[in-house]
């Protein structure tokens, strides 16, 4: 039994127990189980928070990537530029409408898209740019606006890791043609199974999604189109709906505990730790730090009864179902040195700053020993001009 978990929910549910028992009491006895008023309910409490004016829910943050490029009529013979290093969905929602996703490398310091990457992979195919906001920091949108305006792209929001995060001020879900969040129970806003939205300010978007989510439906049983089964059930929609109103307490234990990891790690060699960019206010989901000795950090800490996770040891292009792309080990350098690195230190709400010290300090004692002498991470600077033959050599 770990003595602290890397993710632990039950503190939640337990708190929340009365007012979501009491609305699935409501729709048990209603009769009316899925695309009924709590969906509509949560629908628009969601658009409001992202201030956006639409929101379409459905099953899960990769049916929402899917509906989002399905009803931008992206599809085969396109081209859609995604970040290299993402959970593995991003590149789903792309090749489920048969468009050709196009991998760029990320930014080493913010570990979002490179926009100077992504100019260089634009071609008259391109449709679109998914822009995901990793571990909760937003990415550098306004070089990919830029791009997209030069180009005539959409920018896509994979917002399923950053819910309440702000760039430049707006709060993502309103910073590109459509924003896809996923309410995976893990999320910073996560439900009790599958779930997940679109949000946007296009009504025409917003109604093709809805029909796709619907089989293709606007009238009901005249199918306009190919559609797809992706309605979130009522029960899901409750849970949503009450945690929504928790969302900004999480978000603040979050980032306060955020600070608490930096303030506890800073000046130990051997660990890289992830700065909150100056244009946005993050919402950190995942305490992503980078070191040459994660492997034996990972197994330290386990040792002492502390969870980690990897977030993620493959990038995309070395994944095997994307061998097909034609991507080369070597060909994202940044991208591969975060999956040989990265740690996902322990991190949800109701973690205490105690535990997250406690954590800092073995992993401390930890490093020292490794250490013995040697010479740990590099700079920020030196970072940014590594190539990537620590990562061929293991570290
Ligand atoms: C960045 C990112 N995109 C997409 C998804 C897919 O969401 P879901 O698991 O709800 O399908 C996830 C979920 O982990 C994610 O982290």
């Amino acid at each position: 039994m770990e003595r602290i978990p890397f993710f632990d929910g039950r503190a939640q549910a337990l708190r929340l127990e009365g007012e979501v028992l009491s609305a699935w009491a409501g729709i048990w006895r209603s009769g009316q189980y899925t695309s009924g008023e709590h969906v509509e309910q949560f629908e628009a409490a969601f658009a409001a928070y992202c201030r956006a004016r639409h929101c379409v829910a459905c099953h899960s943050g990769t049916a929402a990537l899917h509906l989002a490029l399905a009803a931008l009529d992206i599809g085969p013979g396109d081209e859609v530029i995604v970040p290299a290093m993402s959970f593995v969905a991003t590149v789903w929602g792309v090749l489920y409408t048969g468009a050709r996703p196009v991998l760029a490398e990320i930014d080493p310091i913010r570990r979002t898209l490179d926009p100077q990457d992504v100019a260089r992979r634009i071609t008259p195919r391109s449709r679109a740019i998914v822009a995901v906001h990793l571990y909760g920091q937003p990415a550098e949108m306004a070089p990919l606006w830029e791009l997209a305006r030069q180009h005539g792209l959409a920018v896509i929001e994979d917002a399923a890791q950053a819910h309440g995060a702000c760039y430049q001020g707006r709060p993502v879900g309103s910073l590109g043609q459509a924003a896809c969040f996923s309410f995976y129970p893990s999320k910073n806003l996560g439900g009790c199974g599958e779930g997940g939205a679109l949000v946007t300010d296009d009504a025409e978007l917003a109604a093709r999604a809805r029909a796709l989510r619907n089989h293709g439906q606007r009238a009901r049983y005249v199918h306009e189109t190919l559609g797809y089964n992706y309605r979130l059930s009522e029960l899901q929609a409750a849970v949503l709906e009450v945690k929504l109103r928790y969302l900004e307490e999480w978000n603040a234990c979050r980032r306060r505990l955020h600070r608490e990891y930096l303030e506890g790690l800073s000046g130990v060699k051997g660990v890289w730790l992830p700065m909150p960019a100056a244009d946005s206010t993050i919402a950190p989901h995942l305490l992503v730090v980078e070191s040459i000795w994660r492997d034996a950090l990972r197994q330290g800490l386990a040792a002492r009864g502390i969870g980690t996770g990897l977030h993620y040891p493959l990038p995309m292009h070395l994944q095997p179902a994307l061998a097909h792309l034609g991507y080369q080990q070597g060909d994202f350098p940044y991208a591969e040195r975060l999956a040989a690195r990265c740690l996902s230190l322990p991190l949800f709400p109701e973690l205490s700053p105690h535990a997250v010290r406690e954590v800092c300090g073995v992993v401390r004692e930890l490093l020292l020993g490794f250490q013995s002498g040697s010479v740990g991470w590099r700079s920020s600077a030196a970072a940014r001009s590594a190539t990537d033959s620590a990562t061929r050599s293991g570290a």
